[in-house]
């Protein structure tokens, strides 16, 4: 079994990326701007805009927070999009999901200019992208493929099984991966809570994806000898065992599915710090999509 080590993985694209923009401002153009909208305290939201923040000043991006209380109008809010929109000084925008109940989160993705969507959630990134044409890909499915690549890992005529449906993950994994591409031709069967024979479905994956936020969901019997595991679930349990007081927790039962497949990602290190990379891609490609 080998490690699919997401951390070193990153490192290297944030390496890369950092020396793009030296590169960039030595030959007179400004750093990319990533501005970050965060409503309400929501404790993995605020963490995840910190990680954003943290990531950007790594590479030397220049980065902004937006911060907005639980009570903002969406009114307020479409026009915090509508000004970052028109900002030239802005190369792209995320605002963090969940919103508060009372805001609609597909009138804002929809009112996000597409060029400055960097999360690849709007409809026009996703078509584009299903298509096979350029597009944002959202950060999680984007970083799976980088890993796939980086690694080597064939996908042709392979059967891949993804375990789970959401438009920012599943849905876009199982298309990017369908695609006439490299990585991609493969087969894909999508699962879900109403899929029937399931264990069945997953014995048949060559590479299993599991995102469904559902911790130690998949075990050893569902996974073939040899199989290509790859693990998405980030649950934040509590633990007394560590300083934040939670511990991040996957779907798959790490120590028994390893003993099992050719290839796996830990969590954390694995899916998560290459979905942080990405996004970092897709602001550089703003930015340079503006110069
Ligand atoms: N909430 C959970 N993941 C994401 C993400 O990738 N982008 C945004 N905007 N919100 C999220």
């Amino acid at each position: 079994m080998q490690l699919l080590d997401g951390k070193a993985t990153a490192r290297s694209i944030k390496d890369e990326i950092a020396d793009e923009v030296q590169l960039m401002k030595k030959g007179g153009l400004r750093e990319p701007h990533l501005v970050a909208v965060l409503v309400g305290h929501d404790g993995g939201s605020e963490s995840y805009v910190a990680y954003k923040i943290k990531d950007c000043e790594e590479v030397g991006f220049k980065s902004s927070l937006i911060r907005y209380e639980d009570d903002v109008t969406e009114e307020e809010l479409l026009k915090c999009v509508d000004r970052l929109n028109n900002d030239p000084e802005v190369d792209g925008f995320i605002v963090q999901l969940p919103l508060p109940k009372h805001i609609s989160e597909e009138k804002v993705t929809l009112a996000i200019d597409p060029s400055k969507d960097v999360d690849g959630f709007h409809p026009q990134n996703v078509g584009q992208m299903a298509m096979g044409l350029p597009a944002f890909v959202s950060a999680t499915p984007q970083g799976i493929m980088e890993l796939i690549k980086r690694y080597d890992i064939e996908t042709s005529g392979k059967h891949v099984v993804v375990l789970g449906r959401s438009n920012i993950v599943g849905r876009p994994m199982s298309i990017l991966l369908s695609l006439k591409n490299n990585p991609g031709n493969a087969t894909v069967t999508v699962c879900h809570s109403r899929t029937k024979n399931l264990k069945e479905i997953c014995l048949q994956a060559d590479i299993l994806i599991a995102a469904l936020g559902s911790p130690h969901f998949v075990t050893a019997d569902m996974v073939k000898d040899g199989a290509v595991v790859i693990d998405v679930g980030t649950t934040r349990l509590p633990s007394d065992k560590t300083k934040s007081g939670f511990k991040l927790t996957g779907d798959v039962v790490f120590d028994d599915v390893s003993a099992k497949c050719s290839y796996i990602t830990p969590v954390p290190g694995g899916v998560g710090p290459m979905t942080r990379a990405s996004l970092l891609i897709n602001t550089l490609k703003a930015a340079k999509s503006r110069m």
